[in-house]
């Protein structure tokens, strides 16, 4: 079935209104999506009726927050097939999903039983060339904590990764390889089982960045077969504020903490501590527990809207806009130009014009694009520019939202001669 993509855009209120005067075409949901009512009603009627704090109050406030909270896990856990609920923890966003891997992998240095992350001179974190800052710096960050060298897979002219490369980078030194689904600077959805499967050849820890997958294509992490994955809650049309982390749970019970805090320990006295089972070992302190809450009632929500009927939309979408920013004179497309294997996320640049001011310039029609590097330096400097400018497509968008755009930059073109 397809996608009835007038009754999606109903559920969505700020696709009503207009900027500068003209209908919103809203075409940056790579950098954050738009909420639809029943997420925007989830978070305030936490708030309006059941809100008290979670997992320490025994009032009965305490007990629905609670059980809306827990049962915002088990709706990720659906959305993920997970195999336990207990896999999933919650984060502030994908951001510290990584980094709470990260800073995990380093303080395993000195706890008894988590010999399996620790990593010093001589071992090596693999990650890709076209990681966004988040699966990168946390990474040269524990290089530099560990001495383990940092190595990454590079990237050819179209954009995707160079398949010979994956078997050299990846060797028997390799303790992690981190990379990304789907890329938000290139729109390349990567060869993931190909890069798990020799993750695991070699006995590296495998982890994914599916923050730009999660709201695009159907996910199983059974099926996947990744030790970790990572989505955050903004770009699945939740709130910000909340991210996920799911890992198996083997790995989990023997992962030392990252923050520590009220609610992830098992008991403490003034000598030291002991640490809760996963998933609370990993949040301490007070979570974000109505944006949690509505991050359920998100991926609920695109349950029900279908992830392969997802996928399919926006694969229209992006065949019916990579053939026609092609023909738009001065346009080159900044990663794959064909659609395969490729997600509903288009960077160009506009010969002699500053993405920032094609952006700006789009946006005087009510066009809102990104521009810049988008958090992907390297991307930029692999392709030897500074920006591109991006459109990126989510569920509510149309055909003739893809065709404003191409207008658009004529326009803009012609406003520079
Ligand atoms: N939010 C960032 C993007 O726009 C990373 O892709």
């Amino acid at each position: 079935m397809s996608l009835d993509v007038d009754a999606i855009r109903k559920d969505f209120p700020i696709l009503a209104r207009e900027v500068h005067g003209v209908p919103l075409v809203y075409l940056d949901s790579a950098n954050s999506a738009q909420k639809p009512q029943v997420v925007i009603d989830a978070e305030a009627e936490l708030y309006a009726a059941h809100y008290a704090n979670v997992a320490r109050a025994v009032h009965t406030l305490g007990s629905e927050a609670t059980a809306a909270y827990e049962g915002a896990r088990d709706k990720v856990a659906r959305f993920l097939n997970a195999a336990r609920r207990e896999e999933i923890v919650f984060t502030k966003n994908i951001s510290e999903a990584l980094n709470l891997l990260a800073y995990a992998f380093s303080n395993a240095a000195t706890t008894p039983g988590a010999e399996r992350f620790r990593l010093g001179p001589g071992d090596e974190i693999v990650v890709t060339e076209m990681e966004h800052h988040s699966n990168l710096v946390p990474w040269q960050l524990l290089a530099q904590r560990t001495g383990a060298t940092f190595k990454w897979i590079p990237i050819d002219d179209e954009g995707r990764l160079i398949e010979s490369a994956i078997d050299e980078v990846i060797t028997d030194r390799t303790k992690v390889v981190s990379f990304v689904y789907q890329s938000n600077a290139l729109g390349t959805i990567n060869p993931v089982e190909r890069l798990v499967a020799r993750a695991r050849a070699v006995g590296a820890i495998s982890i994914i960045d599916a923050a730009q997958a999660a709201p695009h294509l159907p996910l199983d992490v059974q099926a996947i077969g990744a030790d970790f994955l990572g989505f955050t809650g903004h770009k699945v049309y939740g709130p910000s504020g909340v991210g996920v982390l799911w890992g198996r749970y083997d790995l989990l019970a023997k992962l030392p903490p990252f923050l520590g805090g009220g609610e992830m320990i098992e008991t403490v006295d003034m000598t030291g501590s002991t640490f809760a089972e996963p998933p609370h070992r990993f949040e301490a302190g007070t979570p974000m527990i109505a944006q949690a809450v509505a991050l359920g009632t998100a991926v609920d929500y695109l349950t029900g809207l279908g992830l392969a009927d997802i996928r399919e939309h926006e694969h229209r979408l992006v065949g019916h806009a990579l053939e026609s920013l092609s023909a738009v004179p001065g346009v080159r497309i900044i990663g794959p130009t064909t659609n395969v294997d490729r997600g509903a996320t288009i960077s160009f640049t506009v010969d002699g014009i500053h993405p920032h001011d094609v952006a700006q310039l789009l946006d005087e029609r009510g066009i809102a694009v990104r521009a810049g590097h988008h958090c992907a330096r390297p991307v930029c400097v692999r392709y030897g520019i500074l920006a591109t400018t991006r459109a990126s497509f989510g569920v509510y968008t149309t055909m003739a939202e893809v065709d404003a755009l191409v207008e658009g930059l004529d326009a803009v073109r012609a406003m520079f001669g």
